[in-house]
């Protein structure tokens, strides 16, 4: 696999951003440096892994460190930020013994022979909500792929505690919001000797559950998000699957056991969204993708939009020791991808849509969700490989053109789109993205103009802390 050699500045931004940090629960007002737009006010929440090591007690994965939720207050052209740990069970252990006692994504607990026995009847797994922060209804909580969602206080980031559990083991941390309803709708897994794979809805007063599907699966493949037209859910089965009886059997984490059988293509299924029924299934190129972008019916057809990776690689690469190593593979950058699956048909029509890679991608959720749409942004990498995410990237979706924001030694995190309140294009508005100085040792909120990609302010923290991986922002 071809590696190109970063500079050490790079290396230096990249290490600063995978070390351990501690919360800083005491909201404090940031520095502006530029005009934010007056008309930006409310609450952006972020949240991903911050915290990777306990006494000298290190976990092997970005995907398994410590859950820490993020609040940028942003009012009158002010900013103020807190950042606090979920208190999860997991979290609560690894930080008083110094060790994990929970299985991870790709890491485990030690287990004395007898426990490794034990462990195969009563699967410990983790409750560390890594993934996503949002508000659903008047709850704010934080989701991973873990069999539940924890609830916070979104002025002290206090963990309220659990606010719902999925109806199987795991969910993806990926829900999408029906906009007429406000119900949550989401794809979840169950492992055992009568594996499925099921949507379901969450209400959002009462959080109560309401499954839409069962597809029985004897191997299930492993799911990040699922896309949503205005009438179908879109289940895309890349050939990244797993014998559930391994994640019991053979002592290795969670996400060891499964195995990548290219030869097989990916499966694409359609489900009605209120019935259940299946619309049809359609093969495709194999490859892997964590993260559907958006998806519509034009007349009959379905058109579905995801960042799609070549292989499984990627889930490598994100090993701690690995995002350490100075070279960062070429090859291991996702990309827009087209698919068009039409009635009859039996395979989809595919194709790259831009040669710009993406990852982490958001769009004017609001306007353009389960509609044709023209922009998404993300962030991106050079074609040289070095450093990942060293770039904000705005694509358009039809032509594949893109417009890029980017500075020397500079981290960048998923950029959410807040729209302008009148708006008149699908791209009027602003990107925040909590970005990484590396040259200052210290992290920000960067905004953008999401028309130009041109920086409109920076608001700055003291210190370094993790970009994290996904969040959302509610207006006040
Ligand atoms: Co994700």
């Amino acid at each position: 696999m071809a590696t190109a050699t970063r500079p050490d500045q790079s290396q230096q931004t990249v290490n600063l951003a995978f070390e351990s940090h501690y919360d800083m629960p005491r909201r404090t007002e940031l520095p502006v440096r530029g005009e934010l737009p007056t008309w930006l006010a409310g609450q952006l929440l972020r949240n991903g892994p911050g915290r990777w090591k306990f006494d000298g007690s290190e976990v092997n994965h970005w995907f398994d460190g410590m859950s820490l939720v993020h609040s940028f207050d942003i009012a009158d052209g002010r900013v103020h930020y807190m950042n606090r740990f979920i208190e999860s069970r997991a979290y609560k252990q690894f930080r008083s013994s110094g060790e994990l006692s929970l299985s991870e994504f790709a890491s485990d607990p030690c287990r004395t022979r007898f426990q490794r026995i034990q462990s195969v009847f009563r699967p410990q797994v983790t409750d560390n909500p890594a993934i996503n922060a949002m508000k659903f209804g008047e709850h704010h909580i934080a989701l991973s792929e873990t069999p539940m969602a924890y609830e916070f206080d979104p002025t002290t980031l206090e963990t309220v505690g659990v606010a719902y559990e999925n109806p199987d083991t795991f969910a993806t941390a990926h829900p999408h919001l029906d906009g007429a309803s406000g119900e949550l709708l989401n794809l979840s897994c169950k492992f055992g000797p009568r594996s499925s794979q099921s949507f379901f809805r969450v209400q959002p007063d009462t959080l109560a559950q309401m499954r839409i599907a069962r597809l029985k699966r004897q191997h299930p493949t492993y799911q990040h998000s699922f896309g949503m037209s205005g009438r179908w859910l879109i289940f895309t089965e890349f050939p990244f699957r797993v014998n559930p009886l391994d994640i019991l059997r053979s002592g290795r984490p969670f996400i060891e056991n499964f195995e990548f059988h290219p030869e097989e293509g990916t499966k694409i299924t359609l489900i009605d969204r209120e019935t259940g029924a299946i619309g049809g299934e359609w093969q495709a190129e194999p490859g892997f993708c964590f993260h559907h972008v958006n998806a519509w019916e034009e007349g009959e057809d379905v058109v579905v939009d995801l960042c799609r990776f070549e292989d499984v690689s990627i889930v490598e690469n994100l090993y701690l020791e690995k995002i350490r190593e100075a070279g960062y593979p070429e090859d291991s950058a996702a990309y827009l991808h087209r698919y068009r699956l039409k009635p009859g048909a039996e395979r989809a029509e595919e194709h790259r849509v831009s040669e710009e890679p993406i990852e982490l991608p958001r769009i004017n959720y609001k306007e353009n969700n389960c509609r044709p749409y023209s922009y998404v942004y993300g962030v991106g990498m050079g074609h040289d490989g070095g450093v990942p995410f060293d770039r904000l990237v705005k694509i358009d979706a039809t032509w594949g053109s893109a417009t890029i924001w980017r500075e020397d030694n500079c981290l960048v995190g998923e950029p959410v789109f807040v729209a302008a309140p009148d708006a008149k294009a699908e791209d009027d508005g602003v990107l925040l993205s909590l970005a990484l100085d590396g040259e200052a040792e210290r992290s920000m909120l960067l905004v953008l103009d999401a028309r130009d990609m041109t920086e409109l302010a920076r608001a700055e923290i003291s210190r370094a802390v993790p970009p994290g991986f996904h969040g959302n922002f509610s207006r006040s």
